[in-house]
Order: structure tokens, then C-alpha cells, then sequence
């Protein structure tokens, strides 16, 4: 009897064993040579490939696009153990690819207090105090994503919070990363007192008095880093993982990821993410979607020795994307930096960080192992500088298909727009800021200003410029739906008029800035972005079709390599 209970101790899990591998392995081991695994049908397939924009039926083997068309002409590569999907009528766009993003510090973000819905004072201070109760005298109260535009401008102060927070060291980003709010025991545990001197590329906000609000500006922020507990590497690949569930479920099978949101972060952080999390997910073969890594532009020799050792790309999900650099900080914190000065604030033209000799020299030696570089620029002095910049690249290290690229590109002048198209330079930006800076541009630029030289979405086309999309998150959704309404509507929270209508484009442009010319911007056009034979089997189930409906449609699921990774229906995630 023992023996037996032995016997099926071991034999009933071998064969639960065997029979889930055959389950798994079924569509690539017996897949036959030029046969498909699956074949995709009822269902609207748009491509996004200007060869052949519609199709009927895809077929699938290996996770890549064996045929597509019309479903009789892909029923051709019918094996014998070829099987079908059926869409469910379906709206299918190809997965897309958001081109800027801050994983691992949005994952986080989720678990902290999120201050995006406060649009008062005291919303900001009640939220404070609710969840200062759940803390322990000295433990760190961290979250984000406020913005004082919601209550006119003022920008918040340790005075607001002091007395509900006492013991508790508080720091709060602004939604954009570029500024944050210390409590006066976080300045404390700072050491950081009234006279002290600003940073470089920095600015710690004063009041009349000359005594510290607690707002600390783009490199002032490196002050807090070293204080605020280091999250293990255990919560930093659970971070990846929610970033990327949420990332599934809005259609996304592509990030190309900026590191840790705020400029202070020290530089290790990405590198430890890179090697601790992503690398270790790869090798677990765990990682939920693809991911092109970028890197501070000043680590670049560590990027070539890394490249020697794996090569750029590590594996289908994991790829070496390049390097990033800073040229100025945000418009709402007053620091993107301006060829004329700001219109509520006659001394200001905002930081420039950008130590231009210094970077040069980066640049130059990280374009000359082939990297690709991108440089944040927001301002249009910032854009110009870095414009400037990259045309002496071609001057010293000759041409190539370098696809430089800008990120965010947000103010331009028109001598911008034409560099832009001469250089073939990729403007990478995020539509959904818009929506947060109309309300205020015009007060921080002046209103002709504000509308002469933001947000060219239709300028930068008409002129064959190359408009990469993302979200910047999370300072904006990680849902290119959203996205897309803010290029092709503009039209802020509250208004029916859309700002800068000269500037909206259509739905097709937009969805390709989203995945084909997102792909371009990250060398990945020949795997992802659209719908082609040979490409990965990446695509998202829409509710409606996209281009009448866009307002009402809906991600019902999502395919990556052919595999169904999410589901609306069951909120299932395959990871
Ligand atoms: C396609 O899916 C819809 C919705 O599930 C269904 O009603 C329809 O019968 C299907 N069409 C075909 C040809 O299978
Ligand atoms: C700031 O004040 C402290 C105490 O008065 C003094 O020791 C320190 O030297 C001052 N630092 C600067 C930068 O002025
Ligand atoms: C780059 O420089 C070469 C000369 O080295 C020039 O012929 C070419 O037009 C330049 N390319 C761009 C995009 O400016
Ligand atoms: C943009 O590209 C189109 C099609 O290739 C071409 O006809 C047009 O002249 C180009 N425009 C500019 C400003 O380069």
C-alpha cells in the first residue's frame, strides 16, 4: 500500500507536469516548419503598416506574424496542429509602444499616497493628516503627484502639514518629478538650515523671510535621496510587475523606460534596477513585456562594457536602449529654461542644467560606440541648445542613422522645427501634459507666447518630423487612449474649446505615434509598431473602431507574441 501511495505521490504530478508543459509548449514545439500555430480571425485587423493597413486573419508561428490577409490566403498555412482564435469581432491596432516612462519608480508610486485628485489646500493637508496616522514616529511619509495649478498656483509649504506630521519626515513629488515637498522634521533629518546656499541646477524656495518653505527644486531634490529609505530589491520587482500589469491592460507590449522619475535619483538606482530586477526577471524568462532600457548619459562607459558582455539586446523582452540626459526642468516648477524670460516672473528664463562642455564630450563618445542618445528638453531655449548640440554631432562623428532623440520637445521655436526636419531628429513627446499646461502657459508665458510655441504636434508633421508618444509616467496615465484624445481633441479638463486647434492632428497619426514611429524611436520598427509579416504577433483588442469612436473605445485584451497576456473579461493577467 505504501508503494502505491508512493507511487502516486510521484506519478500523478509527472503527469500534471507533462500535460501542462504540452499545454504550454504546444503551439512552439509542434509547431511545423512554415505552418502556423494559431491563426487570428473575426475580427477588424488595422495594421498600421502603410503597405497593406487592413487585413482580415493573422497567422501566428512562434510568436511572430508568419501570414496576414485576407482569411482564405492565410488559411494556407494550415498544419496539422494549426488552431484558431476567434477575436469576437474585435477592433485590433497593433500593441503600442509608449515611449517614455518611469517604471519602476510608477510602480512604487502606486503603493504611495496619491495626491493627482487634490485640487485644494486643505484636500492637501487632510491627506497629509490621514495618512500621518498610519505612520510611526520617524517613519517616512512618501507619495506624489500634486499639482498646485488645481488650487491657483500656490505652491505648498511645510508650515501646511508641520502640525499634523511632527515625527514624521514627509516628502511629496510635484506631479512632474521636478520639485518636492519636505516637512520641517524631513529638513531636519536633511540638516538642511535656513543659509544654506542653493545646488547647482537647483533652487531651494524661500519665503519673504529668507527662512525655507520646504520645496526643493530639481538637483536640491538629491538632498532627500540619501535619506529616504532605499526600496529592497524584493519591492522593486514587485513594482515591476504592477507597472506592468497596468501597463497590459491599457494595450501597452512595449516600454522604453527613463530610470527613476526624479532627476536627484542617484545614478546607481538604475543600474541596480537594471541588473537586479530586469536582468534577473529576463533570465527567469518573467519579464511581462518588452522593455528598451535607457541609461545616464554620464554611466555611458558602463553601457559599452555591458553591451560587450550581452549585447544591446539581451533578449526579445530586454534590450540596452541608450542614454539620457537633463538640458532643464519642468514649466510648472518654474525651471524649464526659456529664450526669453518667464511672464509672471521677469528674472526668471528657468535652469539650465545642461553643463554643455561636459555633455559634449559624453555625447560625442557615447554616439561614437553607436549609442543612441536623448536629451529632456522642455523649454524652447533648452530645445534649441540641445538642437545645436546635436548638430555638431554629425560635424565630429560623420552621419549615421543616429536617431537622436528629444524628450518631451514641448515649446519650440520655429528655427527648432526646421533643425528638427533637416536632422531627422525624433521629437518623443507625451500629449496628455497638454491638458495640464493649458491652464497655465499662458499665464507663465504670456497667452500669444504660450500659443506660438507649444505642443507643434501638427507642425512637426507637416514638416516629416518623426512624433514618438508616451505618458512621462506617472506624472501622466500609462494609457495611450488617453493619449490619443489629448493630440487629436487638446482640450483641457473643463473646456470644450480645444487649445491651439491649429495644432490637433488625427486619430492616425496620433496611433502611430503610439506604435510604428514609437518603434522607430527606439530602433525596434523591424519587430514591433505594426502588423507585418515577421514582426512579433503584439496587438491589443479595442472595443470599438478607434478612428469613429475614439472616446468610447476601450483595451478588451491584450496579445503579446501571439499569447493572450490580459483580459478585461476575466482581469486575468498570463505572466
Ligand atoms: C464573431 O464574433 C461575434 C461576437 O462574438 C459573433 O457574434 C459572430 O458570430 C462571430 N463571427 C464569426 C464569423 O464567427
Ligand atoms: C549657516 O549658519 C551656521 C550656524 O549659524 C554656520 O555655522 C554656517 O557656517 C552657515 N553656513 C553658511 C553657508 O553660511
Ligand atoms: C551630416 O554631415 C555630412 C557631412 O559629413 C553631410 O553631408 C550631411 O548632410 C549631414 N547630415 C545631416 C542630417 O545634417
Ligand atoms: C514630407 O514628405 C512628403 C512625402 O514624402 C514630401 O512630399 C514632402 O515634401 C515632405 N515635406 C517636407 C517639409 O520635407
Amino acid at each position: 500500500m505504501a508503494i502505491y501511495g508512493l507511487l502516486i505521490v510521484l506519478v500523478v504530478p509527472l503527469c500534471l507536469t507533462v500535460i501542462y508543459h504540452f499545454l504550454l509548449l504546444r503551439r512552439s514545439s509542434f509547431s511545423q516548419e512554415g505552418m502556423a500555430d494559431v491563426i487570428f480571425k473575426n475580427a477588424t485587423f488595422y495594421t498600421g503598416d502603410p503597405r497593406r493597413p487592413w487585413v482580415d486573419a493573422i497567422a501566428v508561428q512562434k510568436g511572430r506574424i508568419l501570414e496576414l490577409g485576407a482569411l482564405d490566403v492565410v488559411e494556407k498555412k494550415i498544419g496539422p496542429h494549426t488552431c484558431y482564435e476567434d477575436l469576437n469581432g474585435g477592433f485590433i491596432v497593433p500593441g503600442f509602444v509608449e515611449s517614455h516612462a518611469h517604471v519602476i519608480s510608477g510602480g512604487l508610486q502606486m503603493l504611495q499616497v496619491n495626491f493627482q485628485d487634490v485640487s485644494t489646500q486643505n484636500e492637501f493637508i487632510e491627506k497629509v493628516k490621514i495618512a500621518a496616522r498610519e505612520k510611526q514616529s520617524g517613519q517616512w511619509l512618501l507619495g506624489g503627484g500634486w499639482n498646485n495649478e488645481r488650487w491657483g498656483g500656490e505652491l505648498p509649504r511645510a508650515s501646511w502639514i508641520d502640525v499634523y506630521t511632527q515625527d514624521i519626515p514627509v516628502w511629496i513629488y510635484r506631479m512632474d518629478g521636478h520639485m518636492g515637498l519636505a516637512n520641517s522634521k524631513a529638513l531636519q533629518i536633511l540638516g538642511i538650515i535656513g543659509n544654506i546656499s542653493d545646488p547647482e541646477g537647483g533652487k531651494l524656495v524661500r519665503s519673504k523671510d529668507g527662512g525655507l518653505t520646504g520645496i526643493l527644486i530639481d538637483s536640491a531634490m538629491k538632498l532627500v535621496a540619501d535619506y529616504i529609505p532605499e526600496p529592497t530589491i524584493k519591492e522593486r520587482r514587485d513594482a515591476l510587475v504592477r507597472a506592468s500589469k497596468l501597463a497590459l491592460s491599457n494595450g501597452i507590449t512595449t516600454v522604453v523606460d527613463f530610470g527613476r522619475f526624479f532627476p536627484g535619483s542617484p545614478t546607481t538606482d538604475v543600474w541596480d534596477d537594471f541588473h537586479n530586477v530586469y536582468k534577473w526577471m529576463d533570465k527567469k524568462g518573467s519579464l511581462p513585456l518588452r522593455f528598451s532600457i535607457f541609461f545616464p548619459l554620464e554611466t555611458w562607459s558602463d553601457v559599452y562594457t555591458q553591451i560587450r558582455l550581452t549585447g544591446q539586446r539581451l533578449s526579445q523582452n530586454l534590450k540596452i536602449g541608450g542614454l539620457k540626459a537633463f538640458a532643464d526642468g519642468s514649466l510648472g516648477s518654474g525651471t524649464a529654461f526659456f529664450n526669453e524670460p518667464y511672464a509672471d516672473d521677469p528674472s526668471n528664463y528657468g535652469l539650465e542644467i545642461l553643463n554643455t562642455e561636459s555633455v559634449m564630450n559624453d555625447v560625442l563618445q557615447a554616439d561614437k560606440m553607436g549609442l543612441q542618445i536623448a536629451i529632456h528638453a522642455i523649454g524652447d531655449g533648452a530645445n534649441d541648445r540641445i538642437l545645436a548640440l546635436y548638430q555638431s554631432i554629425n560635424k565630429s562623428n560623420g552621419q549615421r542613422d543616429r536617431r537622436l532623440r528629444i524628450e518631451h520637445a514641448q515649446h519650440l521655436s520655429q528655427n527648432a522645427l526646421d533643425i528638427f526636419s533637416s536632422e531627422q531628429i525624433i521629437a518623443s513627446m507625451q500629449p496628455e501634459h497638454l491638458l495640464d499646461d493649458a491652464n497655465f502657459a499662458s499665464k507663465k508665458l504670456g497667452e500669444e507666447r504660450a500659443s506660438r510655441i507649444s505642443y507643434l504636434f501638427k507642425s512637426l508633421l507637416m514638416k516629416n518630423v518623426t512624433l514618438a508618444f508616451g505618458s512621462d509616467w506617472p506624472v501622466a496615465h500609462l494609457n495611450p487612449l488617453k493619449g490619443i484624445i489629448a493630440a487629436t481633441e487638446r482640450r483641457p479638463p473643463g473646456s470644450s474649446l480645444p487649445w491651439i486647434p491649429s495644432e490637433c492632428i488625427e486619430v492616425h497619426d496620433a496611433l502611430r505615434g503610439y506604435t510604428l514611429a514609437a518603434a522607430y524611436a527606439a530602433f525596434l520598427e523591424n519587430e514591433i509598431g505594426s502588423l507585418t509579416q515577421g514582426k512579433f504577433a503584439d496587438f491589443a483588442v479595442l472595443s470599438e473602431d478607434i478612428f469613429h469612436a475614439h472616446a468610447e473605445v476601450s483595451v478588451l485584451a491584450t496579445y503579446k507574441g501571439g499569447i493572450k497576456v490580459f483580459s478585461k473579461e476575466t482581469t486575468d493577467f498570463v505572466l
